[in-house]
């Protein structure tokens, strides 16, 4: 049997480049896309495998259906591409910002499913990646847990509409990805410090732990309309 193609839009870098890796090892072939030629070559170069790469910014909704078409069918889409805009208190937060952040995450995830339609296989899957803050009351996070909420509240619709194909999510908490190098290196590890003690498990997480829940999600064909929390326990509360 030839070897099921899983796309990763976001797979250059943190948990969708640990995705790849992990997908690789089980056997996917795996095509990788984002914005950047270069961190897309690192990529490759760090995969060490035979994975195809694309040129993608997937808030441009014209180039989508036309660089996914390139790409051909596939069975498997993970959308790991995201935003760090809309964060901070509701009473000061910019309404500019709160719109970038739906323009970086919300409409690209929407856009990215929508054209993926034609190419993936029925009986295949598209995984969205939310966020904690969709979920959890964590001050500081209206903006952000908005953006997310609404990729989450794709994920039980879509599942319904476009069965059989399988549409799940994850919502991961705090990963040590570079993501967060909006901050400085004395900022993030006093932010993970922080994160870590509020976290049951005493610790952030790594791009691999929820590498892992993506790939729990398209392998585990029993799987439909769900988001996993994947977040060591932070949107527990202390
Ligand atoms: N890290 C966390 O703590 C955390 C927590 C909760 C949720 N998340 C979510 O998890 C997902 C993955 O985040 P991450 O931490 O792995 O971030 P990351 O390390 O910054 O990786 C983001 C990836 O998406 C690509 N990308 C960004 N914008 C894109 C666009 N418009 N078109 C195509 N590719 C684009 C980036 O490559 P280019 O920049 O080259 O395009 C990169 O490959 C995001 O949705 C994020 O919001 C992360």
């Amino acid at each position: 049997m030839s070897a099921q193609q899983v796309v990763i839009i976001g797979g250059s870098s943190g948990i969708g480049l640990a995705t790849a890796q992990r997908l690789l090892e089980q056997g996917f072939e795996v095509t990788i896309a984002g914005r950047t030629q270069a961190r897309l070559e690192t990529a490759k170069t760090a995969l060490g495998h035979a994975v195809r790469t694309f040129l993608l910014d997937a808030a441009d909704g014209t180039a989508i259906p036309q660089v996914l078409s390139s790409i051909g069918s596939f069975n498997h889409l993970v959308l790991a591409l995201g935003s760090s805009k809309g964060g901070g208190a509701f009473a000061t937060v910019g309404l500019d910002d709160v719109r970038q952040g739906f323009e970086e995450k919300f409409f690209p995830h929407f856009a990215c499913a929508q054209a993926a339609l034609p190419l993936l296989a029925p009986q295949g899957s598209i995984t969205f990646i939310a966020a904690v803050t969709a979920h959890a009351a964590m001050p500081g996070t209206a903006g952000l847990g908005a953006a997310n909420a609404a990729i989450a509240a794709l994920v039980r619709v879509l599942a319904s509409e476009l069965r059989p194909l399988r549409v799940n999510g994850v919502s991961p908490g705090v990963i040590d990805t570079p993501w967060w190098d909006f901050l400085s290196d004395e900022q993030k590890s006093a932010v993970f410090s922080d994160y870590a003690g509020k976290t049951p498990v005493g610790r952030v997480g790594a791009p691999d732990d929820i590498a892992q829940a993506i790939s729990f999600l398209i392998s585990n064909t029993f799987m439909t309309g769900q988001t996993i929390i994947c977040d060591g326990g932070l949107s527990l509360g202390s």
